[in-house]
């Protein structure tokens, strides 16, 4: 029988452990991480996430701001935006939710933002000082699944993971994290213009879906006894339900999960790990000031 990978529990864990820090730094008279969020436009999936975002830092006790800002802003408004929080002392780390309208380089944002004050952990010098193995912001959605694959204790020395994806944000750094001294894997990445992808899959003792591509993994793709963890969280039609959209996963849990030995579900998963990998990075860059 399979077991879950309750990721929302586990952040709940780490929110307490972050929650205590805050109450300590409070009564030491230290400074409350401030953490803060830009979001361009009404992306559906983003508006949820930043939500998401500003919720779990009430529930920490860190001070948190939302700058909303319309579709129609400028590339160089929204850098102006990034170069008043990048010199603001009162606010220790920000985001800009991504995607970003088409007129805005991504690129160029996520390069304007100070490297101390990037706890998405996306900006060049920090994936640099990561590959490295040097202490920095680690991009937020690979940092809580390597949290979660330890405080499950499944071994990773020596496993054999696969991750299908090389995106920036997830499957190129998380490739790096568990190809590390102390972590141990053995990794491959698999993308669109891998071939047998189901058979490196099916000999994965650790297989990981973020592709964005809703049910792609198959129970034919999972060796018997694997780890999935699943990264996919795609809004798919569901006239069934209230909202008129259903949180679907990378992964078919249902015809996956009894050949597993551990699965994440989605929601509930690695979701919440990515929303505490933030405040974590968050109270490190407010420790920094200390
Ligand atoms: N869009 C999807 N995931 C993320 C994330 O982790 N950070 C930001 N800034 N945007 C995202």
């Amino acid at each position: 029988m399979y077991k879950i990978i309750d990721g929302k529990h586990i952040a709940s864990e780490i929110k307490r452990e972050i929650a205590t820090e805050v109450s300590e730094r409070k009564a030491a008279g230290l400074k409350i991480p401030h953490l803060a969020a830009i979001l361009v436009g009404n992306d559906g999936g983003s508006e949820t996430y930043v939500a998401h975002k500003v919720k779990a830092c009430e529930e920490v006790g860190f001070e948190s701001t939302l700058i909303r800002l319309p579709d129609s802003t400028s590339e160089e408004e929204l850098l102006g935006k990034v170069r008043e929080l990048n010199s603001d002392d009162s606010v220790d780390g920000f985001i800009v939710q991504l995607p970003l309208p088409k007129h805005i380089s991504e690129e160029k944002v996520t390069n304007t933002i100070a490297a101390g004050k990037d706890v998405d952990g996306f900006h060049p010098e920090n994936l640099g000082k990561m590959m490295l193995g040097a202490p920095v912001f680690v991009s937020a959605t690979p940092f809580g699944i390597t949290e979660l694959l330890r405080r499950y204790d499944i071994p990773t020395a020596g496993s054999r993971v696969v991750i299908i994806g090389r995106s920036n944000i997830v499957g190129r750094p998380l490739s790096i994290l568990l190809s590390m001294k102390g972590v141990d894997a053995t990794v491959t990445v698999v993308h669109s213009r891998s071939k047998d992808i189901e058979a490196i899959c099916s000999e994965a003792d650790i297989l990981i879906a973020a592709i964005g591509q809703p049910l792609f993994v198959k129970a034919n793709m999972v060796k018997e006894g694997a780890v999935v963890i699943d990264v996919g969280t795609t809004r798919v039609k569901n006239e069934t339900s209230k909202s008129g959209w259903k949180l679907t996963g990378d992964v078919d849990f249902d015809a996956v999960a009894p050949k597993c030995s551990y699965i994440t579900p989605v929601p509930g998963g690695v979701g919440p790990m990515t929303i505490v990998s933030l405040l974590r990075n968050t109270l490190l860059a407010c420790r920094m000031k200390d």
